[in-house]
């Protein structure tokens, strides 16, 4: 039995020597030492021996299987290494090409002028607070000096949800209530970013879905002369030094008096073209000193505290900045017009 024992190892190495691939590798290794294995099989045989014999035997078996183990794993290492070779040979890897650029991306053209608008007020001394966009009709109109069936609701057309009284803000200026609430009784200088939903008929100039960038002042001595300074400062900044601006009386319910304001058109400079209808002025936001009812609501006394609030829309911006003149591509997702930013 031994006997036969040293003629399987030694038949099993001749073997291995000659395996010049994985794959008869593997066949070789199932062949000796797998499950039913020809040396494999032999240790299952040891109760056919004498008890003298056996001690030896087992001995001698194991000894066969580590050192058949090891070979079988070299011989495995020197293939594949040999393997890799004759791949690298063949395909003629040339590590000196150069990469393939990776594509950067980059920011929503949007995203850049909030970024750009919150920077500004950011210097000014405002703080970015944010307010959520599914709100309540009780704080994006009732809170707002807007009672249900008042007829400046027509301002606002509106997303509902199926849950009642619960739907998407149609401007940021239930932000204000919020801030409010929370700042109450501190003065206050925040600006409310965000997306806002109106159920409006998609144009060139209108959109369903667009950001705004509220901003809310108040104090103590706050009066319209510093609504007027730091509006036109902003225009200053965001446009150039010496833009003109104008303002013009206008209606919100939540302001008091309110206004819009106008810089002077960036594309004829005031000449008067097709952007802005021959007028040479382009309107930027909507404003005014926040009425006292919405001071109340937001729990500031009005006979103390005063305030200004604005409202400015982003896409506008931009669109003035760029000269782009469809406010649908912002949303339309085509590279053509994102690649330009
Ligand atoms: N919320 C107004 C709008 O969406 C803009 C605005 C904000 C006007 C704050 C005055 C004060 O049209």
């Amino acid at each position: 039995m031994l006997q036969k024992l040293e003629e399987t190892y030694e038949q099993a190495t001749a073997v291995l020597e000659q395996a010049g691939s994985n794959a008869e590798l593997e066949a070789w290794y199932r062949a000796v030492l797998g499950r039913k294995g020809s040396v494999t099989l032999m240790t299952r045989q040891v109760g056919q021996l004498s008890k003298e014999d056996r001690p030896l035997f087992c001995r001698r078996v194991n000894e066969i299987k580590s050192v058949l183990d090891q070979a079988y794993q070299a011989r495995l290492l020197k293939l594949s290494a040999a393997e890799m070779e004759g791949s690298l040979a063949s395909e003629g890897l040339d590590v000196t090409l150069p990469g393939r650029r990776q594509r950067r991306g980059r920011l929503h053209p949007t995203t850049q002028t909030l970024r750009e608008i919150n920077r500004i007020w950011g210097d000014m001394g405002f703080q970015v607070y944010r307010s959520r966009e599914v709100e309540t009709d009780e704080y994006n109109f009732e809170l707002l000096n807007i009672p249900a069936h008042h007829p400046a609701r027509d301002l606002w057309d509106t997303f509902h949800t199926i849950t009642p009284g619960v739907i998407l803000r149609t401007h940021t200026s239930p932000g204000q209530i919020h801030a409010m609430r929370e700042y109450y009784p501190e003065p206050i200088r925040v600006i409310l970013p965000g997306m806002c939903y109106r159920y409006e008929q998609i144009t060139a100039r209108s959109e369903i879905q667009f950001t705004q960038v509220e901003g809310l002042a108040l104090g103590k001595a706050i009066t319209m002369a510093d609504l007027k300074g730091t509006l036109v400062d902003f225009a200053r900044r965001m446009f150039g030094a010496d833009r003109q601006t104008r303002f013009r009386a206008n209606y919100f319910p939540f302001t008091e008096p309110s206004a819009e304001m106008d810089v002077e058109c960036i594309l004829c400079a005031g000449d008067g073209c097709q952007v802005c209808r021959y007028s040479g002025w382009l309107e930027i936001l909507g404003c005014g000193m926040v009425h006292p009812t919405v001071l109340r609501n937001g729990g500031y006394d009005p006979d103390i505290f005063s305030g200004f609030a604005f409202g400015m829309g982003p896409e506008r911006i931009a669109m003035l900045k760029y000269s782009i003149d469809d406010i649908r591509a912002f949303w339309s997702n085509d590279l053509r017009f994102l690649e330009q930013f």
